[in-house]
């Protein structure tokens, strides 16, 4: 006997493809999805049956890489930048990023939290039900920690999971201008070990790029990852190649994400260790950077690729995991299947989770459903929200 059974739905299982199945069941015990296959084949009585009402049922999203805690936003920078400012002139001047960690510094978890609701809930509302949420506007220790601990407690708020990653080296604070080689090494040596003894992090993130960090300071960084046994992922090659690429692979890192400079052999590298390759088309998009990831080199490599909102004040203040599979299908040119399994399997795979991001047996039962004709639909429309339902462990939220 199973708890609950959908039917009168279409599937996309993700697990071989796209994985359609017409005319579908998908049925859960114990918040795990118990059965799924075509409805004529299922094979025993639920306790409970929902009708999709003609719905395609999708594993629930995984939103695998955000910044979706912080405080203020960065409106007047995007103005400045409207009249021909750079993002990156904007960082150098010590805004941009510092911005943000000016507000952060300030706010309370209390009002981190509530900050991030009205975000998260965007989310959600879109299908979505996995989340990452990283660090980075604390930029010290207790401010770090106080992000991390907001986005710890959004599940329970809102039927969501959150990972989060440490992302302390995301930007040289104030206080160490001119000191970067400093405040690199106390990242690794003295910020990161608080924040795993107080098991915030489930990964460790860093941004290495011209205005961030350099490959030896990341390096130094992912060697005290290793030494706590946090797995790594990286902001990499977004406005410049700085080896970031490689530099993943060879710590065997979760993924490496952005990559809009990344070289084929970097790329090459990452399928070797089989790092996922995370695309941020909507960051491409707001901050004009002209040149797009080599997806044709990812697709020759076989790196598997994600897609994710990047969601944040400065680079991609988007709400909108839907409108980042239209635009990674109209600007990087990826496929309806290549932008779907981007939200759910390689999303999944980029944080780590082999429990979800497809509709198997034994994997969670977490589902999106959709009212739309074909699955082509989810990656065609640019605004409006044709989710009709979701599903955390079996339960309809
Ligand atoms: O993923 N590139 C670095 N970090 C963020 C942007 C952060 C910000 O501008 O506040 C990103 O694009
Ligand atoms: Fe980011």
């Amino acid at each position: 006997m199973f708890d609950r059974v959908w039917l009168n739905a279409n599937l996309c299982t993700m697990a071989d493809g796209l994985g359609v199945v017409r005319d579908g069941a998908v049925a859960a015990r114990d918040g795990r999805i118990a059965w799924v296959g075509p409805r004529a084949e299922l094979p025993g009585p639920a306790a409970e049956t929902v009708d999709g009402g003609g719905a395609w049922i999708l594993p629930g999203l995984v939103d695998c890489h955000t910044h979706l805690v912080f405080a203020g936003n960065r409106a007047g920078e995007f103005e400045r930048r409207l009249s021909g400012v750079t993002y990156e002139e904007i960082a150098r001047e010590g805004g941009g990023i510092l911005s943000t960690v000016r507000e952060t510094r300030a706010a309370t978890e209390e009002a981190l939290v509530e900050s991030a609701l009205p975000r998260l809930d965007a989310l959600l509302a879109e299908g979505v039900t996995t989340i990452e949420v990283k660090s980075g506007y604390g930029l010290e220790t207790e401010a770090e920690a106080r992000m991390l601990r907001a986005a710890r407690r959004l599940p329970g708020h809102r039927a969501v999971s959150v990972v989060t990653s440490f992302l302390g080296a995301h930007a040289v604070p104030p206080e160490y201008r001119g000191r970067q080689g400093d405040y690199a090494r106390m990242v690794a040596e003295e910020m990161l070990p608080a924040i795993a003894a107080e098991g915030l992090a489930d990964a460790v993130d860093a941004f290495c790029d011209r205005i961030g960090f350099t490959e030896a300071e990341t390096e130094a960084v992912f060697d005290a990852a290793r030494r706590l046994h946090l797995p790594v992922k990286l902001h990499a090659d977004q406005l410049s190649d700085t080896g970031g690429a490689a530099l993943t692979a060879r710590f065997g890192g979760l993924s490496a994400d952005h990559l809009e400079h990344a070289s084929p052999e970097g790329l090459a590298a990452m399928a070797a260790a089989g790092s996922v390759a995370v695309l941020l088309p909507g960051a491409t998009y707001f901050i004009r950077e002209p040149r797009h990831p080599d997806v044709a080199a990812m697709r020759a490599a076989g790196v598997r690729m994600a897609v994710a909102t990047d969601m944040n004040p400065g680079s991609c203040p988007t709400r909108s995991i839907l409108l980042m599979l239209n635009m990674a299908c109209t600007l990087y040119r990826l496929t309806v299947e290549e932008a779907l399994l981007g939200v759910t399997r390689h999303a999944a795979a980029a944080l780590g989770l082999s429990d979800r991001g497809a509709l198997l047996p034994g994997l969670r039962c977490d589902l999106a459903l959709y009212r739309v004709s074909a699955p082509a639909e989810l990656c065609y429309w640019m605004g409006g929200n044709p989710c009709a339902g979701r599903v955390v462990e079996g339960m309809p939220t």
